[in-house]
């Protein structure tokens, strides 16, 4: 047999070009490198011949099979970089599926959905206002006339639009309040209204972003009294923080409800014990109040038949306080960081 090194060399190399999938290249490697492989067959081969003649071909072909197998290794792991080998498809195959991720809805749309749920409960209708309305409905409305005083407090974002004689400038609603007079003009009485909406005022801390959420009650019917009002709050507190969470009406003064109240919950955080967050064990929640006459006018409903309560609080306001969530900052709701918004 005639040993033609080079001849099985340049066959070797061409036949591993063409061997792109890992099928072939195993076939190659027992071919050329395997136990009754070309190389071994060489290597058996030479044991006829002298000392000599033998050294110098065992040389060529060790060098030979180094170099294949050099060869052998690169392709093999060209092949399995590329991924394009059937039998890696069919490892593959049998990795577990990976999870689409699933997204959820967002902390405070979850909020959302839940207040309205506790109040459908109690027959309260769901409706929507304008997010950017007249100053009437902002403020004159709601028994606040132009340049009063306590207009102050809503921070008003004014938008740059003709100011109506009557209506007056457009604003972005400093809250859900704009909502009132807009539902009395509009429904039939007996009024059960939820108003969610957004709003905007000129803040920005801890506590207090530009854009935020409320929610407002409004309850109009005759023989509505502060008992109504204490009842409801009581629902919603209930089942919104739980059974154990006592709430208080502390006065207050808002000029869109006579009597007017900040309502106070126990702090979830130390169950009213006192703390840090808290200091005297009561953290404040959001303003209520029996609907203010005038305001009643203003909607068409005579004050003298009819009576009813408002309340409008901060849905985030709500969340932040909810024990077990902790959400020391109101900015994190806004900032869109995956990696706090996973974690519910
Ligand atoms: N609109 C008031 C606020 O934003 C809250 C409120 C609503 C108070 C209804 C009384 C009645 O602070």
């Amino acid at each position: 047999m005639k040993l033609d090194i080079d001849k099985l060399r340049a066959e070797a190399e061409k036949e591993l070009r063409d061997a792109g999938v890992h099928e072939k290249l195993s076939a190659w490697y027992s071919k050329f490198l395997g136990k009754k492989g070309i190389v071994r067959n060489f290597l058996a081969s030479i044991s006829d011949l002298s000392p000599e003649e033998k050294k110098e071909m065992g040389k060529k072909i060790n060098l030979l099979k180094s170099d294949l197998e050099k060869l052998y290794s690169d392709a093999f792991s060209l092949v399995s970089s590329i991924k394009k080998d059937s039998q890696i498809t069919e490892f593959y195959k049998t990795l577990p599926g990976k999870r689409p991720e699933v997204g959820h809805l967002h902390l405070i749309t979850q909020a959302i959905r839940e207040i309205d749920a506790v109040f459908a409960r109690l027959g309260f209708v769901r409706v929507r206002y304008p997010e950017v309305d007249w100053d009437y409905f902002a403020f004159e409305a709601l028994n606040m006339p132009k340049a009063h005083p306590a207009r102050d407090e809503w921070e008003t974002f004014f938008v740059d639009l003709p100011e109506d004689p009557k209506m007056g400038k457009v604003v972005v609603t400093p809250h859900t309040s704009s909502g009132q007079v807009r539902e009395m003009l509009k429904a039939e009485l007996p009024i059960r209204m939820l108003n969610i909406s957004r709003c905007g005022r000129r803040q920005i801390d801890l506590n207090h972003v530009p854009t935020f959420y409320q929610f407002e009650g409004l309850v109009i019917d005759r023989g509505i009294s502060i008992s109504h009002l204490k009842g409801v709050l009581e629902y919603l507190i209930h089942n919104f923080f739980g059974k154990d969470t006592k709430f208080r009406l502390r006065p207050y003064d808002f000029r869109f409800t006579e009597p007017s109240f900040e309502v106070d919950v126990t702090c979830g955080l130390c169950g009213g014990k006192g703390c840090r967050f808290c200091k005297g064990g009561w953290v404040e929640l959001g303003g209520a109040g029996m609907v203010h006459p005038n305001v009643l006018k203003a909607g068409g409903i005579d004050p003298e038949v009819y009576s009813g309560f408002a309340f409008g609080w901060g849905v985030e306001r709500v969340l932040m306080m909810r024990s077990g969530i902790k959400i020391d900052d109101i900015r994190l709701l806004f900032e869109n960081n995956m990696k706090f918004l996973e974690q519910f």
